[in-house]
């Protein structure tokens, strides 16, 4: 009688403190995103307070993720972490497996929220990683605006593993030049969605935004165009004598640092290099690497249709180029390069005596071959510096080698051609991924370039074509990606309303199961996760969430 008085009393306290806890910071229900593959929820509960330790088992004390998640921990839970005391109970246990567990693969994870402690277990370090971005998730979304001294977790079982390698993000920083600082901000946001690959448009007609020491030109002028405060449609071009102020580029410094700030968030960064075409900001700096002596610009707005491409027939074009590729590379850790290839209109090829000369040395039948013979050229050249090309689909024009991977951007062909003939190919129709698309009515919408986009749509978007690939084709498609063109993105600010939250949509294409994903169960997650966006800074759109139908 009196053992069960006890187990009543204890029971009666334990039941104090944790209404005490709840009463506190109410916790949320699961609101992950992406959804993981399997999470199961328990009656265990775990108060994170400031005695709580972390704890790194068979991860070096100077491993990337270490750093990060214990100033990320000190940032977002307020308490400054004990990882020097070594204790069994109210402890965070990040543990990297000794021995491979397969279901886990690379960058899967396991996470287990009981009464003594959390446990995320991974084989490498990436999955340590993501499951501390879901351990962020499970604390109230609101936490970081309001720190606690305490606050109750739900027990949760989950065991996680993305479903493609490629889950991408890109961002032009050509149209409008966008700081380090953001930079940064933008991938702090990927990282927390799981996104792990950062496509760094970094040239184009209206700016080129790396430093190159052998054409410093390049930057001097090429980074640079007259400034107008409206909005893109309506740019007066530039007049006689205006002073090009408006722009900027990245030094060679501030790519180490981003490729850096992104490696320890598990995100790759992938240069584009615009090859032939989208190349004004080259010519205006280096007219020689043009057709003729046409007077190119930097436009200030619109460019259609782009006149400019590089001289298809210069051997000192190709040299340019190698120059720069010798630059670039060794700023960059990701296997690949990106060539661009998109929209390269070949007028000028067609008249100029250069590129028909190559032409019909080579035994070309068009302008599409003169442009594979160069992305052909460069691709042999990178390889010799140890990386691969990605290219938009346009590359699939004039004939790609079996090992360029393919950007499919007008629609889905280009990856279901290019994964029937065993080349790899990333996802990213305009249908689905232009996030530089409208998301709700045109007349209730900061205006935008067009298109129609809302998180419905965007959240309809599978990588793996219907019926258009067997399970072995499949395989070449990488994943998915969005993709920002930034000519309506004047500020950060625009960039985060555009990309948000859209990229939570494309965050369940690219890493959740197919059978887990659930479009009501999303909306209702979107509820928790723009509060969680709100507290950390992120501007990011209101608009209806469901298709106009
Ligand atoms: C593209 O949108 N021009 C790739
Ligand atoms: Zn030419």
């Amino acid at each position: 009688m009196k053992k069960l008085l006890i187990i009543l009393c204890l029971n009666a306290a334990m039941t104090a403190v944790f209404t005490a806890a709840f009463a506190i910071n109410p916790p949320q229900k699961m609101q992950i995103v992406p959804e993981p593959m399997q999470l199961r929820e328990t009656e265990n509960h775990f108060v994170i307070n400031t005695d709580t330790k972390l704890r790194f088992e068979n991860l070096f004390p100077c491993d990337p993720t270490v750093h990060y998640i214990i100033s990320n921990y000190q940032h977002f839970f307020g308490f400054v972490p004990d990882t020097a005391n070594v204790q069994n109970e109210n402890c965070i246990v990040f543990e990297r497996l000794i021995y491979d567990d397969q279901e886990l693969g690379d960058e899967g994870y396991r996470i287990s929220v009981n009464n003594k402690e959390i446990r995320i277990i991974a084989n490498s370090a990436s999955g340590i990683f993501y499951g501390y971005q879901t351990l962020i998730q499970l604390t109230p979304a609101d936490l970081i605006a309001q720190p606690q001294e305490q606050f109750s977790m739900y027990g949760v079982e989950i065991t996680d593993n993305p479903r493609f390698e490629w889950r991408g993000s890109h961002l032009d920083v050509c149209r409008h030049f966008f700081p380090v600082e953001y930079i940064k901000k933008h991938l702090d946001i990927m990282a927390l969605y799981k996104m792990n690959r950062f496509h760094w448009h970094l040239t184009d007609d209206h700016g080129w935004r790396i430093q190159i020491d052998k054409y410093p030109l390049l930057t001097e002028i090429g980074a640079w165009r007259v400034f107008r405060d409206t909005n893109w449609i309506h740019a007066q071009p530039a007049q006689p004598n205006e002073k090009a102020t408006y722009g900027g580029f990245y030094t060679k410094e501030q790519v180490r640092d981003i490729v850096a700030y992104a490696a320890q968030r598990h995100i790759e960064v992938i240069p584009e290099i615009e090859i032939p075409g989208h190349c004004s900001a080259i010519l205006v700096a280096y007219p020689q690497f043009a057709c003729d002596d046409y007077p190119y610009t930097i436009p200030v707005g619109p460019y259609w249709p782009p006149k400019a491409i590089l001289c298809g027939g210069n051997e000192a074009v190709m040299q340019f180029l190698k120059d720069v590729m010798d630059e670039i590379v060794p700023l960059f850790s990701s296997s690949y390069i990106h060539i661009g290839g998109d929209e390269a209109l070949k007028g000028n090829w067609e008249k100029c005596p250069k590129c028909l000369k190559r032409m019909k040395k080579l035994h070309l039948k068009n302008p599409e071959q003169l442009q594979s013979a160069m992305v052909i050229e460069i691709e042999q050249y990178l390889a010799s510096l140890g990386k691969q090309i990605i290219g938009w689909d346009e590359i699939l024009d004039g004939g790609v080698s079996k090992k360029a991977t393919i950007m499919s951007w007008r629609g889905q062909e280009g990856a279901i051609y290019a994964a029937r003939h065993g080349n790899d190919a990333i996802m990213a129709p305009a249908s689905h991924c232009y996030f530089d698309y409208y998301q709700g009515d045109p007349k209730s919408e900061p205006v935008s370039i067009g298109g129609y986009l809302p998180l419905e749509k965007a959240y309809q978007f599978e990588p793996i074509p219907q019926d258009s690939l067997t399970p072995e084709q499949a395989k070449h498609i990488l994943g998915g990606q969005c993709n920002l063109w930034s000519e309506f993105l004047f500020n950060t600010q625009k960039v985060e309303y555009m990309l948000l939250p859209r990229l939570l949509a494309l965050s369940e294409a690219v890493w959740s199961p197919k059978e887990k994903r659930n479009w009501e169960h999303f909306k209702q997650k979107i509820t928790a996760q723009k509060v969680r966006l709100h507290v950390m800074g992120y501007n990011y759109a209101d608009s209806p969430v469901d298709m106009v139908k």
